[in-house]
C-alpha cells in the first residue's frame, strides 16, 4: 500500500511514522510513506499557497494550482491512485470505511490547512473524509490517523493474524473487558468465568460483555451491528435485567 502524502507540513509526519509497529510496518515494505510539499507545486519567488477569500471573511484559503498541480504530478502514471481530500466535511471515518481503503493500493491524502481549500480542487479529489466532528489546524493529524487505521488492517502488519478481526468494532461492537496478571489487583479480581478453561463459557460471556458495553456506552452502534438472533436475545436479556424498558 502506497501513501502519497500532500501537505504544507511534512515534518508533521517524521515522528508519528517513525517508532513502533508502523515503522515496522515500512521496513518490511507493507506500506510505503512518501511525502510532497505543496509549496513546491506553487509558483512565483514566494511560492505562494495561500490567499484571501473571495466575498470577504476572515482567514485564508488554500489557492488552487498548487494543490491541483501536485495531484497531478504524482498521479502521473498512477491513474488508480484514489485521491482523498482530509475535511471535517467529508465522510465519516467509520471501521467500515477503512475496511474498504485497506483494500486500495495507492491512495493520497491530501491536507487542507487554515481556513480551508478553494472549492475547485474538489473537482480533482475522488472522496473526502473527516475523522470526526471537530475541526483540526489541517488535515495533517487526520491523514496520520487514517494511514494508522488501514496500515493495521494489511496482512503482516500487527504481526498477529487475526489481531486486527477481533477488536473493538470489527463486529460492530465495543470489545468486552479484557484482563492479565496479577489474578488479584488491589482487591479487584479478574473473572472467574475466565480462569475456568472453558473456552464456549468464555466466548459466551465476551460475546455478552461485549453486547452489554455497547448498549451502555454506543447504543447507536448496535442498529448498525448486524446482530444475529442469539445476539438479539442476549440484549433483551440485559435490557430485562437492568430494569430498563
Ligand atoms: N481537517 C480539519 N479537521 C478535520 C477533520 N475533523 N477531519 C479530517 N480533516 C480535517
Amino acid at each position: 500500500m502506497i501513501f502519497d502524502i500532500l501537505t504544507l507540513f511534512p515534518d508533521m509526519f517524521r515522528s508519528p511514522l517513525a517508532g513502533s509497529i508502523l515503522e515496522k510496518a515500512r521496513e518490511a515494505k507493507l506500506i510505503t510513506v512518501n511525502l510532497f510539499n505543496i509549496r513546491d507545486y506553487a509558483e512565483g519567488k514566494h511560492r505562494v499557497t495561500d490567499d484571501d477569500p473571495y466575498g470577504g471573511g476572515t482567514g485564508m484559503i488554500m489557492k488552487p494550482e498548487p494543490i491541483i498541480r501536485g495531484i497531478k504530478a504524482i498521479q502521473s502514471g498512477h491513474p488508480e491512485a484514489r485521491v482523498i481530500l482530509m475535511t471535517p466535511q467529508g465522510t465519516p471515518l467509520r471501521q467500515e470505511v477503512v475496511r474498504r481503503l485497506a483494500q486500495l493500493s495507492h491512495i493520497i491524502l491530501v491536507c487542507g490547512r487554515y481556513e480551508g481549500v478553494d472549492e475547485r480542487v474538489r473537482a480533482v479529489v475522488d472522496e473526502e473524509i473527516s475523522i470526526g466532528d471537530y475541526v483540526l489546524t489541517g488535515g495533517e493529524p487526520a491523514a496520520l490517523v487514517m494511514i494508522d487505521a488501514i496500515a493495521r488492517l494489511i496482512p503482516g502488519v500487527l504481526g498477529n493474524e487475526g489481531a486486527s478481526e477481533d477488536d473493538s468494532f470489527s463486529r460492530g461492537l465495543l470489545e468486552y473487558p479484557q484482563y492479565t496478571r496479577p489474578r488479584s489487583f488491589e482487591g479487584r479480581e479478574v473473572p472467574e468465568i475466565l480462569l475456568s478453561g472453558d473456552h464456549q463459557s468464555i466466548e459466551r460471556w465476551r460475546k455478552r460483555e461485549a453486547l452489554r458495553r455497547t448498549w451502555e456506552r454506543r447504543p447507536d452502534l448496535l442498529t448498525r451491528a448486524g446482530l444475529s438472533d442469539e445476539d438479539q436475545k442476549i440484549l433483551d436479556e440485559l435490557r430485562g435485567s437492568s430494569g430498563a424498558e
